[in-house]
Parts: structure tokens; C-alpha cells; sequence
């Protein structure tokens, strides 16, 4: 038997087939854009998506034998983006991304209105799906009345692959329409969004089975079946899963797009106050608190476009023992911020820069910047009591040591790579995939990875960086007088 694990990631989509023992066979990507048509917004075209897993499918079915075997698929997806159906299944506009901050004055709306925080257990940041549709129901009336579903980006897959309108836990945590505790639609959100129960795809937990792959797939893909589809997972409970992260103590820093410190916690305690999001995890009756900041790798990918360089070229100039922090400051909110300001309008900047500035000092304090912006993160954890001794980094940004380091430094904690090169939310979706289809337990199946390493925190450097962190923290409220 092997199972398959589908990340629906924001640059590109991952597939990983693994074995019966949960070990990687093969995996493939392609990759896809975000639109920009304005300042703010963030869209993609859900037929991308569908373009991209069939062809990754084929480059996999073609390359391994094994594939054959499939029982079980998982996916993982970019949480809380916007696809909009019609009734009859058909997309009404490109889904509005969770990096889109379009919604503000919505989400604020929302946020202000009575039992909404403490129903959805969060913010209703810009992000989320709510405020989307609101924006939606004002700016595009005709859509919004022909609307007839709203999927999430994983849910829409999850469609596509069984035929079935069926969402996770995980995911729906981030739409602000979920009852997070009760982990149920909730008919006083949905209606402060005026959205109906009707509109809403059918929930299990990422575990259960949503359906079973359609006959032209089976048909299609070259496999006789029965296969599985679990309900899968938002990106970063999938993470979760990846690292075997399910009790109190277990989490880890991603660096991907989006800069995420996770911490799985010992039942459901809500901290909106912190800009804190607490979501469903995609285990059943387990719940993960996060910080998250909006441009991580993305603030690298960034200067490396300007500067006409890979963001491989940038760090490698790096490579070698932690400085001390650069004279340059760098405030990393290209798209705005969710933790901790929850600022959608803020933007990013640059301060200290000097004549002599060179393109190294900008890549240096980049990578600072988005440290200085996780810290912000797990100081926001902290002060929920949640235990960060020691945290596992994944996600693209992880390859540079130097970063890496920087991070354990800013953090004060240290911080392992696995050894595997898979481990992140592919992983994690194909374990969910394979617990749907074989019912074996979660406790046996999301375990935790070899590590490869553990960098420490640099003892010397942590009372400076610690000083630049102040420095950092000063910076926003002055940047946001002036922006
Ligand atoms: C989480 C969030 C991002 C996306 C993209 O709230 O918005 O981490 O899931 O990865």
C-alpha cells in the first residue's frame, strides 16, 4: 500500500508518495503565481491548482511503480482563501488569498461584533474567510448572490478528488464562521457574515475519510482502488502532523511564505488579546495555538527580485559564524501584519541605511527582520504559559543555516532540522491520507523525525540581539506615524 500527501502551497503545489511504514518514495512539484491586480490583494485562479496536481500526477504515476499501490491521499492547502462556486460547481472569481488584506474594514466590522471573537476563538483578521465574503457581498453583489459554496483551497481540492463538498477541522478553524471549541459551524457567526449553514461544506476531522477517489481518477490515474481521501488539513496543522507535533511542548518554526511559530497545546484556550490564532488541529479533540507573520520568505524572495539575485545567491554570501545584528533595520511588512499588530495597512521598511550600505547588510537585515518578527510570535506564546524549550524548523527558508542560527539566537531557543528532506505538510497530509484509509492510530503514525541537527542558540550574541529586538519593537510605532 501507499498513501499520497498533496501540499496546495502558495508558490506551488507538492505531491509525496509514501510507503506503508510512512517512509517517502518519490515527490514532485510544479509551481503557480499569485496575482497582485492591486495594492493588497492576492488572488489565484483554482484551475492553476487542478493544472498543476494533474500534471505533478503524472510525473509520479510515470516515475514510480508504487503509485499503483495508492490507498490513501491527504491534502494540505493555504488556509483560509475564498473559492467561490456556483450551483453548479462552477469557480466565480479567482480565490481570494489568505495574504490578501483587501477586507480590513470588514474584518474590524466583524471583529467589533458581539460573540464573534469569542465563538471563532480568534481575530477576525483581514486574512480570514469571513471578511472576504463580506467584501465580496459589498464590492461584487452579482457574485456574492450566485453563490452557492465557499470552499477553502484544500476543500476545493478535496472536490475535486471525491466529488464532495467536505472541509477539516483545521481548515474551517480560519474562516471565523467555526464554533473552534465546539468545533461545528456556527449559526451566529455565519449569519453576522450573513452566510448560511447551506453555503458551508460538510465537516470531518482531518483524520476521517471525506470520500473516496472518483471513478474517472481511479480511471485516469491508472489505479483500480478503492482510495481513500482523508478531510485533511490547513498547511500548518499539516505541518503539525509532518513533525509529529501533538502534545504541549511539541512545535516549530516554518519558514515559508508566511513566517509561522506553532505550538501544539494541551486542550482549547483562546487568546485573541495576543493576536494569537488558536485552530482545531486536524487530530481529532486537539487544538494548536500560532503566531503568524504574513512575509517571511517572502521578504527574501522580495529583495532578491529587485536586486536581480536567487534568494540562494543572498544567503550564501552569509554563510559562516552569526553576526552581530546589522546597523540596518528591517521591518518585514510588505503585506501587513497579523502577529502581533493585526495591521493590515502597515508596510515595510528599511532604516539606517548609509552610503556605504551594501547589498549583503540588506540581505542581513532581512533575515533579521523576520527573526525579530518570529520573536514577536513566540513572546506572544509565551505569555499564554505555552512550553517553547526547543522547536523544530521547517519550510523553504530553513536551508540557510545562517538563518537558522539567527533564529535560535533572536529566540533564545534551540532549534533542530530533521533528517529526511520530508517532513513538512506533504508529509503530514499523506499521514492523514493513510490513517483515513487503514484506521491505524494517530499516536503510532505521526511521529516524531530523526534530527539531523540541533543548532543552539549563540550564548554570546543573545544580550545583542535581545537589544536589537527592543530596537525593532520601538520601530513600528514610529514607522506607523509616518506610513
Ligand atoms: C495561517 C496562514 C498562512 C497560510 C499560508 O493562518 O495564513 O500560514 O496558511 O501558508
Amino acid at each position: 500500500m501507499t498513501f499520497l500527501g498533496i501540499d496546495l502551497g502558495t508558490s506551488g503545489l507538492r505531491v509525496l508518495l509514501i510507503d506503508e511504514d510512512g517512509r517517502p518514495i518519490g515527490a514532485t512539484e510544479r509551481h503557480y503565481q499569485a496575482t497582485h491586480p492591486h495594492p493588497g490583494w492576492s488572488e489565484q485562479n483554482p484551475a492553476d491548482w487542478i493544472a498543476a496536481l494533474d500534471a505533478a500526477i503524472e510525473e509520479l504515476r510515470d516515475t514510480y511503480p508504487q503509485f499503483a499501490d495508492l490507498r490513501g491521499i491527504g491534502v494540505a492547502g493555504h488556509m483560509h482563501g475564498a473559492t467561490l462556486l456556483d450551483k453548479n460547481g462552477d469557480v466565480l472569481r479567482p480565490c481570494i488569498l489568505w495574504n490578501d488584506t483587501r477586507s480590513h474594514a470588514q474584518a474590524a466590522k466583524l471583529d467589533g461584533t458581539d460573540h464573534v471573537r469569542t465563538l471563532s476563538g480568534n481575530i477576525v483578521f483581514p486574512g480570514f474567510t469571513a471578511p472576504k465574503l463580506e467584501w465580496v457581498r459589498e464590492h461584487e453583489p452579482e457574485v456574492f448572490a450566485k453563490t452557492a459554496k465557499v470552499l477553502l483551497p484544500t476543500a476545493y481540492l478535496n472536490a475535486y478528488l471525491c466529488g464532495d463538498y467536505v472541509a477539516d477541522m483545521s481548515d474551517s478553524a480560519g474562516t471565523s464562521w467555526l464554533d473552534v471549541g465546539e468545533r461545528c459551524w456556527s449559526e451566529t457567526l455565519l449569519s453576522a457574515g450573513h452566510m448560511h449553514q447551506d453555503q458551508m461544506p460538510r465537516l470531518v476531522e482531518g483524520t476521517e475519510e471525506a470520500g473516496q477517489l472518483r471513478p474517472e481518477l481511479l480511471r485516469k490515474w491508472g489505479l483500480t482502488g478503492p482510495v481513500s481521501v482523508a478531510g485533511g488539513a490547513g498547511d500548518n496543522a499539516a505541518a503539525a502532523c509532518g513533525i509529529g507535533a501533538q502534545n504541549e511542548g511539541q512545535g516549530f518554526v516554518s519558514l515559508g511564505t508566511s513566517g509561522v511559530l506553532l505550538s501544539a497545546r494541551d486542550g482549547y484556550h483562546p487568546a485573541p488579546e495576543t493576536a494569537l490564532h488558536t485552530f482545531c488541529h486536524a487530530i481529532p479533540g486537539r487544538w494548536y495555538q500560532m503566531g503568524v507573520m504574513l512575509s517571511a520568505t517572502d521578504s527574501l524572495n522580495w529583495l532578491a527580485r529587485i536586486t536581480g539575485q536567487n534568494p540562494i545567491e543572498l544567503t550564501s554570501k552569509l554563510d559562516g559564524d552569526l553576526k552581530n545584528p546589522g546597523p540596518v533595520r528591517y521591518l518585514p511588512y510588505l503585506a501587513g501584519e497579523r502577529t502581533p499588530h493585526n495591521d493590515a495597512e502597515i508596510r515595510g521598511s528599511f532604516t539606517g541605511l548609509a552610503a556605504e550600505t551594501s547589498r549583503e547588510d540588506l540581505t542581513r537585515a532581512v533575515l533579521e527582520g523576520v527573526a525579530f518578527g518570529l520573536r514577536d510570535s513566540f513572546e506572544a506564546l509565551l505569555a499564554t504559559n505555552a512550553k517553547l524549550d526547543q522547536l523544530i524548523a521547517i519550510g523553504g527558508g530553513s536551508a540557510s543555516r545562517y538563518w537558522i542560527r539567527l533564529i535560535a539566537t533572536a529566540l533564545g531557543v534551540p532549534l533542530s532540522l530533521p533528517k529526511s528532506g520530508e517532513f513538512g505538510a506533504a508529509l503530514g497530509a499523506a499521514r492523514l491520507g493513510m490513517i483515513a484509509a487503514t484506521g491505524a492510530s494517530t499516536h503510532s503514525i505521526m511521529t516524531v523525525p530523526d534530527v539531523r541537527e540541533t543548532i543552539d542558540p549563540d550564548a554570546n550574541l543573545i544580550g545583542v540581539f535581545d537589544e536589537a529586538y527592543g530596537a525593532f519593537r520601538a520601530a513600528y510605532p514610529a514607522i506607523k506615524s509616518i506610513q
